[in-house]
């Protein structure tokens, strides 16, 4: 006996075979569209594990240019560079200095893969500054916008100088996007692309990155990242990016922001990047390591829904153990 009526929708008859279902998956996962981000420690001999990222480590010298080698051969698409200094100050000026930490491990990582994987720095003041925030203070304590946005400017030519492909901004400074962008250009370096980090939004889930890079930041960065209470402002500073110049842009974190993602990505006229940062990541293992998810199932679950709510590329801890699942797919 039917029930239902003949003729009735029957959604689950695509559903009924692994080969039905991957016909007619709408998305799918690809190394070629992760960036993995990567920390520098100044100084260190061999790698240092990060309590609070279980699997993810500060890099030695030695060490960050097997892991950039490790990603160019398991074809994933870039990698983002942190460093780790050993001393702080309160300009920052480990940033631009040429052999300050992430400025060498810029020119280690394009010595070792060239151009065959696209490498990338992150571009502010915080892991260079003693007091831990995004840029310079004024007198009051508070982060001056415009002095910062000089400082930046002279680490993206330090950075462009070690040959970095991909800059991204992810300090939240009003007009950082154009003010870089018309350095670069000035100093001949019309040829380094700005990626940028629009809607950063100011996130608890940026804690165990704080541990990754030893911040000194005490306080928060409400007054320069964006609130979670507000998505309409998200595109709003997307769109002052792509009128600045941007040559793609992302929005940070990802899992909790997937609305404002389908928002720019619907918006955006280049690409558009998503990250997912460090407590995400944390999250996930936490829970893995204690058998209550299924960790891989997660990663992949995660990674679909950015890919899904429009993101052209992911930036994320599990880039090579992704693509190490992705190869056994086949
Ligand atoms: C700023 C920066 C941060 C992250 C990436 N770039 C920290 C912050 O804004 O507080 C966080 C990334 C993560 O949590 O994985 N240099």
């Amino acid at each position: 006996m039917t029930v239902l009526p003949p003729g009735s929708p029957r959604p689950r008859r695509l559903r009924a075979t692994p080969a039905l279902r991957r016909l007619t998956a709408e998305h799918r996962l690809d190394a070629r569209d992760l960036v993995l981000p990567l920390f520098l420690r100044e100084g260190a001999s061999e790698a240092v594990p990060i309590a609070s990222m279980p699997g993810v480590v500060q890099h030695s010298r030695d060490s960050l240019r097997a892991e950039v080698v490790r990603a160019a051969e398991a074809g994933i698409g870039g990698v983002m560079l942190f460093g780790v200094p050993t001393t702080r100050d309160a300009e920052g000026s480990g940033a631009d200095d040429p052999d300050g930490v992430l400025n060498t491990g810029i020119r280690d990582a394009i010595a070792e893969v060239g151009d065959a994987v696209v490498v990338m720095a992150d571009l502010c003041l915080d892991e260079f500054t003693d007091h831990g925030h995004c840029g310079v203070l004024d007198g009051a304590g508070r982060v001056d916008n415009d002095a910062t946005l000089e400082r930046y400017a002279a680490m993206a030519l330090a950075q462009a100088d070690g040959g970095a492909h991909v800059l991204g901004l992810s300090g939240m400074m009003d007009g950082q996007v154009g003010h870089v962008r018309a350095a670069l250009d000035d100093a001949g370096r019309a040829d380094t692309a700005l990626l940028a980090y629009s809607a950063k939004y100011a996130s608890a889930f940026y804690g165990p990155f704080r541990d990754a890079v030893e911040s000194r930041l005490v306080g928060d960065r409400r007054a320069y990242q964006l609130d979670p209470a507000n998505r309409r402002e998200g595109l709003r500073e997307t769109l002052l990016d792509l009128a600045e110049g941007a040559d793609a842009v992302m929005v940070k974190p990802a899992l909790a922001y997937l609305d404002v993602l389908a928002d720019v990505a619907s918006a955006s006229d280049v690409p558009v990047w998503a990250y997912q940062v460090s407590g995400e990541y944390a999250m996930v293992e936490a829970a893995a390591a204690n058998g209550w998810i299924d960790r891989e199932r997660a990663v992949r679950e995660t990674l679909l829904s950015i890919v899904r709510a429009g993101a052209d590329a992911v930036l994320t801890y599990w880039a090579l153990d992704v693509a190490g699942w992705l190869r056994a797919d086949g």
